[in-house]
């Protein structure tokens, strides 16, 4: 069995942390997304994964490289521009020949890998199995419906009056047939070509399409409260470990990572967090569900459920929350007349300023 792994696509609803890096490389409990769907990929037992990249193609094969590390061998499948999920199956035959694979798409998060899935694929004869889950914005998925034998019967990419509450997860797994469908399919209103059109299609032509109910915990992380959600829920199954250097007048609370090399002083972080490798955390709280990326520097400040990305330097401001701060980004507070606020934000960017005193 292969892998086919979906990190392309334009991340505008992560902008503009995906003017400059992949929203698929966006670390939740510092680790890149993709790399939990790559480490479940090799724990299902499946080594040979292709990874279809689009405009950040440099920074997702710089992140992978040939995949050694993570136990995988990564073969790099570009997608010229981000022409839907069914395209990217299009354009990866070659890589894919006859075998059934394992289609993930690397922005989507499973807590709980997929090895029992694959297992109850490998067993089964049907064309595709797809991961199925109850949401409360079933407008915003693609939704299956199924019927009383258990069958999927009916498809449809983000309805606007939609039939049913069971989205499609992207995790799916397809043998032969799908190849005929992606070529038999048209562009949707969007103009994409739908991985969901062309599992219907596969219902149409009488190949079995079979679910499977996920209960465990899943996000699509595309967007900011998905993201620091996820890292929530990441951060709540670590285990507390010191691995840098705490001084005696900071305090550890609950469970707390702190990574190689990483420095705190006077500082009291309270778990679930994690501080990244060679950070340094001075005269500063940190509060649950915070992850900090490594060499960051942060001093004389709050941050709380939030998630900061590499190099990048906070100090002297007052409590931040809810916040995606991307690489090498600088937040200093300052004194200086007159006292106003001053910003260089890259477009797209979004600052909340607390009109207080
Ligand atoms: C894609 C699929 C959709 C699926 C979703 C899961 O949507 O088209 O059917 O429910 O992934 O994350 P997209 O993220 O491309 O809008």
């Amino acid at each position: 069995m292969k892998a086919l792994v979906l990190a392309g696509g334009a991340g505008t609803r992560l902008r503009p942390i995906t003017h400059t890096s992949a929203k698929q490389l966006v670390p939740v409990a510092n680790k890149p997304v993709l790399f939990y769907g790559l480490e479940a990929i090799r724990d299902a037992g499946i080594t040979d994964v292709g990874i279809i990249v689009g405009d950040t193609a440099r920074e997702v094969e710089a992140a992978i490289g040939d995949g050694t590390e993570l136990g995988i061998k990564a073969t790099y499948i570009p997608q010229d521009a981000p022409k839907g999920l069914a395209h990217a199956v299009l354009i990866a035959k070659d890589f894919l020949g006859d075998e059934p694979f394992v289609m993930y798409l690397g922005d989507n998060f499973l807590l709980g890998g997929i090895t029992k899935l694959v297992e109850e694929f490998a067993q089964s004869d049907a064309a595709a199995q797809i991961l199925l889950t109850k949401v409360s914005n079933p407008q915003s998925f693609g939704i299956a419906v199924v019927d009383d034998k258990g069958d999927v019967v009916k498809l449809v990419e983000k309805p606007k009056d939609p039939p049913s509450d069971l989205a499609l997860v992207g995790v799916y797994m397809f043998r032969t047939p799908i190849h005929e469908a992606v070529r038999s399919i048209k562009p949707s209103a969007r103009g994409e070509l739908e991985i969901t059109d062309a599992i219907q299609w596969l219902v149409d032509n009488k190949h079995s399409v079979k679910p499977h109910l996920v209960t465990g915990y899943w996000k699509d992380t595309g967007k900011l409260e998905d993201m620091l959600e996820c890292n929530r829920a990441v951060l709540e199954t670590m285990e507390a470990k010191n691995e840098g250097t705490v001084d005696s007048e900071s305090k550890l609370i609950g469970r707390v990572i702190v990574e190689k090399g990483a420095v705190i002083t006077r500082s009291i972080i309270r778990g679930p967090a994690i501080i990244g490798k060679n950070t340094k955390v001075t005269d500063t709280y940190v509060g649950p569900f915070t992850s900090i990326y490594h060499e960051c520097e942060l001093s004389e400040t709050e941050i709380e459920h939030s998630i900061v990305l590499e190099n990048t330097i906070i100090s002297s401001v007052a409590r931040i929350e809810d916040s995606l701060i991307g690489k090498e980004v600088e937040v200093r507070g300052s004194n200086e007349q007159p006292k106003a606020n001053r910003f260089m934000l890259g477009d797209h960017s979004r600052v909340i300023v607390n009109q207080g005193n």
